[in-house]
């Protein structure tokens, strides 16, 4: 009689050893310090109706300076290209204005508010990001799309499938919206993700709208049908584009290069062309040519 309760006994050790790592895990998070901190006073935000002002701002992660005297003055509506090399800054760019940081110097603005005045909900609230790696979760399409809004009716993320060019590749999965994705799902592929990524966007309605190498992990065939998407994502929104592909930033207002934290060149993408400059040297490695 013995027998049985000792194997259970090896049981519950087994048991315990999966669950301490589990508890291991989740400690863990729990230590982590943000590295920005919610003003006692916060005040809602209101959609930006004016500019978004990079203000004198200097960062650095630790002791190497990466944005020095940055300045920047965006309009409502204006879509601004950043372009540099790898290190540069660009993702350090898009981190500071959705408050992951906090500069060292200087301000970012919203109509001239300061964004450590105001709560998180607020500000990225009129935010939406689309970066190169897409996080998809092992839940259905449609909780994958509704991810960037969590309220969303199923009409809401119907059209937002259906503007990021996503609506018909969902239609022939298994189970349509209701196929179950990530890791005990169904795998997409890299433009495919990248299109659930554009539906969470569009869901969001935010009107900022930061890209940041949004397709530069995709063949070219799958850019071009990711790149429509994102075309019509941009229409109407205050755009930040981070690319290294020049190409993709034809249509922007203006395009600022970035060189070790400083902004070295800026202007529109025939201008910079046509300025032979750093801008027009990268082109040239990509072989687009000026004209
Ligand atoms: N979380 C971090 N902690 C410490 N240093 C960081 C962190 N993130 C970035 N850096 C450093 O800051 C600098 C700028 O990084 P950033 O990611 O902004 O560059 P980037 O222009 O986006 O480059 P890429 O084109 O490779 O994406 C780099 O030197 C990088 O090593
Ligand atoms: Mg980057």
């Amino acid at each position: 009689m013995l027998y049985q309760p000792i194997k259970k006994l090896g049981g519950i050790n087994q048991y315990y050893q999966e669950a301490s790592v589990g508890v291991g895990m989740l400690r863990d998070v729990f230590d982590q310090v943000p590295s920005v901190e919610l003003q006692a006073d916060a005040k809602e935000l209101t959609p930006i109706v004016g500019q978004l002002t990079f203000e004198g701002v200097a960062f650095s992660y630790t002791d190497e300076v990466v944005l020095r005297d940055f300045d920047l003055v965006l309009s409502k509506g204006m879509k601004i290209g950043v372009v540099g090399e790898s290190g540069a800054g660009k993702s350090t760019l898009v981190s500071l204005l959705l408050r992951f940081y906090d500069p060292v110097k200087g301000r970012v603005l919203i109509d001239g508010v300061d964004i450590r005045e105001v709560t998180f909900e607020s500000l990225r609230g009129q935010m939406a990001l689309v970066s190169q790696e897409v996080v998809i979760f092992d839940q259905t399409v449609a909780e994958n799309i509704a991810c960037g809004k969590l309220d969303a009716s199923r009409e809401e993320i119907v059209a937002a499938a259906k503007a990021a060019n996503a609506h018909e590749f969902i239609g022939g999965l298994p189970k349509g919206y209701d196929t179950r994705l990530g890791e005990q799902g169904t795998r997409l592929s890299g433009g495919q993700r990248q299109r659930i990524a554009i539906a969470r966007a569009f869901v969001r309605q935010a009107p900022i709208l930061m890209l940041d190498e949004a397709t530069a992990a995709l063949d070219s065939k799958a850019e071009a049908e990711v790149q429509g998407a994102i075309d019509r994502l941009e229409e109407g929104r205050t755009v930040v584009c981070v690319a290294h592909r020049l190409s993709t930033l034809r249509g922007m207002d203006k395009i600022i290069v970035l060189h070790e934290g400083r902004v070295v060149e800026e202007g529109g993408f025939r201008e910079l062309l046509e300025r032979d400059g750093v801008f027009a040297e990268m082109a040239r490695k990509q072989g687009l040519a000026a004209g």
